[in-house]
């Protein structure tokens, strides 16, 4: 099918489809609404004073780095870490590419990376591909609920260990690793194994402080966080050597070249302030909601299985549900139909 079949029949569908009377959208997880604040941070950055380059010499160019230097600043007191040890990147795809990648750039002679065998695609893919430049790639594996096997983590890792990497919440069910539990072990064989966390589904849906997590590398993806689009973020502990992945045009950030997206920054920057600042409120609301429809669901329909762990250990907006004998993408369809959508 090329490019122009699939826009005319995608039109199709969408005029098939018609509007329904109600919608709710739950597929958050995959992308979803931008808060209006974020929205109006990003208009007044492309109206004024942050449309020029943040790395260019002129009056328009010190603005757009200032406005970029106080974005990073509110972002990383949320985070608890350095405005210099946020590297930005266009989404958390390209934060996990260079935190793997970067990371075995820089290797002396370690040639052993872990990963669990449910990370996101963006992770396990870059993984796979250093194999292909000799590197030992093991994937950890999981238990019913998505939990790491901690005893198989502590045979696995030692002194040719590179890097764990490990996602802090996992993107399909909603696992919340024991990521203090992990850090021992990893610590306790070897201070100079990498600790890298995709934590794309952990921002503002746990507490997430670096200085307390003390990992090496952690990733970011804006528009999972109620941000815009077109931008992800990697944490780089400072101290730690990773080599760019890509290289360009001089910017503000050594790690990731070409001209920062200042107003999609800006968006992402008000996204976290308005999540922190409503922290408790918000996640105690969304454990509610989740809980209700998981419940709903699970009362309400015949051969319906929750996937993941319940409770405090399964991230507050996440519900995913099995419905044996019944078609996933056709569910996805006939719901949409009725305005509800899933992924
Ligand atoms: C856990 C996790 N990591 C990485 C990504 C990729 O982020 P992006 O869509 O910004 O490339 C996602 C997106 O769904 C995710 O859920």
């Amino acid at each position: 099918m090329t490019y122009s079949d699939l826009s005319r029949s995608i039109s199709e569908l969408i005029e098939s489809h018609g509007t329904p009377e109600r919608e709710v959208y739950l597929d958050h997880e995959n992308s979803g609404s931008i808060f209006p604040e974020s929205l109006k941070a990003m208009e007044s950055a492309y109206k004024w004073g942050s449309r020029g380059h943040p790395s260019i010499t002129h009056l328009m160019g010190w603005m757009s780095y200032q406005s970029l230097y106080k974005a990073t600043e509110s972002i990383a007191s949320a985070i608890n870490c350095g405005p210099n040890e946020i590297i930005y990147t266009h989404s958390g795809t390209e934060a996990n590419n260079l935190a793997i990648i970067g990371s075995a750039s820089s290797s002396q002679n370690r040639k052993k990376i872990l990963v669990s065998s449910i990370e996101h695609l963006s992770v396990i893919f870059p993984a796979e591909r250093l194999e292909k430049y000799g590197f030992k790639i093991i994937k950890i594996p999981v238990d019913g609920e998505g939990f790491v096997n901690l005893n198989f983590l502590s045979q696995h890792v030692d002194k040719e260990t590179l890097l764990v990497s490990i996602a802090a919440v996992n993107h399909e069910i909603g696992t919340v690793q024991d990521m203090k539990a992990i850090r021992d072990i990893i610590r306790d064989k070897d201070k100079n194994i990498l600790i890298h966390t995709d934590a794309c589904d952990a921002l503002g849906k746990i507490p997430l402080d670096l200085k307390t997590l003390d990992v090496d590398l952690a990733s970011f993806s804006s528009h999972k966080a109620y941000g815009p689009k077109g931008v992800g973020a990697l944490y780089v502990k400072e101290g730690i050597k990773l080599e760019p992945i890509i290289y360009g045009q001089l910017s503000t950030q050594k790690l990731w070249p070409g001209v920062e997206n200042v107003p999609g920054i800006l968006g992402f920057s008000k996204a976290v302030e308005i999540l922190h600042k409503n922290f408790g409120e918000y996640i105690s609301r969304m454990t509610d909601l989740r809980d209700r429809l998981i419940n709903g669901i699970l009362e309400g329909v015949d051969h319906a299985i929750l996937n993941g762990p319940s409770g405090g250990k399964r991230s507050p907006d996440n519900v995913n549900v099995s419905f044996l004998y019944c078609e996933g993408e056709a569910l996805t369809v006939e719901l949409s139909m009725r305005g509800i959508y899933v992924s």
